[in-house]
């Protein structure tokens, strides 16, 4: 049986789902396939991804093709309990209560998991965590899965080394159908919808100082950089700094950035990147976010440590003051920003991303027999299957190779 907040709030979920279930048509056509062909059919499949309406259409459009499904978000605080509520009322067994503890939020992941799920798509990582750890014992059935994130990656790839991965898992991240749009367009639009109308201030004419210039920063830095923002990059690697140099912003290191920025955002997927020695040096005022995977990248409870006061600012805002009177301001508890304090990401861009997960999955239950416990990248098919429908989708068309074209690029005597 679901556990949601409050069952009441189905109708406001149901059209928050209504709402995103028209912007998605890449992963309506495949739930139109899906609801023909039940590839899923006889199987379970839990889902632990942000619990929001996108989300909610993925799950939906998981048991259209058959799947019993089991779902639940990746973090407390970007549970929406309108949409749990209304997911539950669509008929899938749903398992999210918003803000809730650390321990009250990994019941509810063992509550989505109990039903020994075959396949499981992750995003983060925590269902493979408890699945190859304290919970190995329900993961008899599992032979598949997905992950959709970044940092979720980098930690299968550490378990795979150590031939830890309880099964075989697509990198679902990887796929350009979702890493190219999911964490450039997509970060770079909702981290900033997200701070927008958290703080309802300008973004023009600030400093924003993004640390971390992957997919994810390139996008937030391009979107403030729009915005008229004066941007700062803060990088590690080399070629990341030259090019955000290359695109026109400043590279330094946090230990001096610090002191020039109006607002932070973090997007490195690394931890301890804005720690006390920079909260020494900010400006009053100055608003910190995060908007990688986990809450270690600003360092909150060090910045709470060094306090005299703390209060709710606004809705989503937390201020420190500090012992020279200086004031802090946390977004979101140092959570992904544009889930902990906004929708997450378009409609449209989410669109892609589940419909690399639909497919995915249906191709490990394809392959179902000959599978590894392995990483798998996501076949070059169904990434141009999507791109191709994407763009059907928008009305566009492109070229195509002649076969003399495609001849010459395969050969070396012309
Ligand atoms: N908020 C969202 O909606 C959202 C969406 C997609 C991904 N993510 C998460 O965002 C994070 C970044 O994802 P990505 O796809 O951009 O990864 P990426 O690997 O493309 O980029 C990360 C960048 O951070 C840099 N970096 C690492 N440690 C650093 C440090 N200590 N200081 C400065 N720079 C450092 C790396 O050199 C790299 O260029 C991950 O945690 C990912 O899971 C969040």
């Amino acid at each position: 049986m679901s556990i949601v907040k409050d069952m009441s709030l189905a109708p406001s979920g149901r059209r928050k789902i209504g709402w995103v279930r028209d912007f998605m048509p890449a992963l309506g056509g495949i739930e139109a396939r899906f609801e023909k062909e039940k590839p899923f059919a006889g199987l379970r499949v839990a889902v632990s991804v942000h619990l929001e309406a996108k989300t909610a259409n993925l799950g939906y459009v998981l048991s259209k093709g058959g799947a019993e499904v089991h779902l639940t978000g990746s973090n407390p605080l970007s549970t929406q309990d309108d949409v749990a509520a209304g997911l539950a009322d669509l008929g899938v067994e749903t398992f999210g209560v918003h803000g809730v503890s650390a321990e009250e939020y990994e019941r509810l992941l063992i509550e989505t998991i109990k039903f020994k799920p075959h396949l499981i798509v992750d995003d983060g990582g925590d269902l493979v965590h408890l699945l190859g750890g304290k919970c190995a014992d329900l993961a008899e059935n599992l032979f598949g899965g997905c992950e959709e994130t970044t940092t979720g990656i980098l930690r299968l790839k550490a378990r795979e080394r150590e031939g830890i991965l309880p099964c075989a898992m697509m990198a679902v991240n990887d796929a350009k159908a979702k890493h190219y749009y999911d964490n450039k367009y997509g970060t770079g639009q909702s981290v900033w919808d997200a701070i927008m109308h958290t703080t309802n201030l300008v973004v023009a004419g600030k400093t924003v100082v993004v640390a971390g210039y992957g997919w994810c920063g390139k996008g937030v830095a391009m979107r403030a950089s729009g915005m008229g923002a004066d941007v700062i990059v803060c990088e590690v690697d080399p070629f990341k700094a030259l090019d955000a140099t290359m695109n026109g912003f400043r590279v330094m290191p946090m230990d001096e950035a610090a002191r020039y920025g109006d607002v932070f955002v973090t997007v490195t997927g690394c931890k301890d990147v804005i720690t006390p020695k920079h909260f020494e040096v900010m400006k009053n005022n100055a608003i910190l976010t995060n908007a990688g995977h986990f809450d270690c990248e600003v360092d909150v409870a060090g910045l709470a440590k060094m306090a005299v006061r703390r209060e709710v600012r606004r809705e989503n805002i937390e201020g420190f003051t500090l012992s020279d009177g200086r004031v802090l301001n946390v977004i979101g508890e140092g959570r992904l920003v544009n889930l902990a304090a906004g929708n997450g990401h378009p409609a449209e861009i989410m669109d892609m991303s589940f419909a690399v997960q639909a497919l995915a999955l249906e191709w490990l239950v394809k392959h179902r027999d000959g599978l590894e416990k392995k990483l798998y990248q996501v076949p070059a098919e169904i990434d141009d299957q999507i791109g191709r429908v994407k763009l059907a989708a928008m009305g566009l068309s492109i070229d195509t190779l002649t076969p003399e074209q495609e001849a010459y690029l395969n050969g070396w005597k012309a």
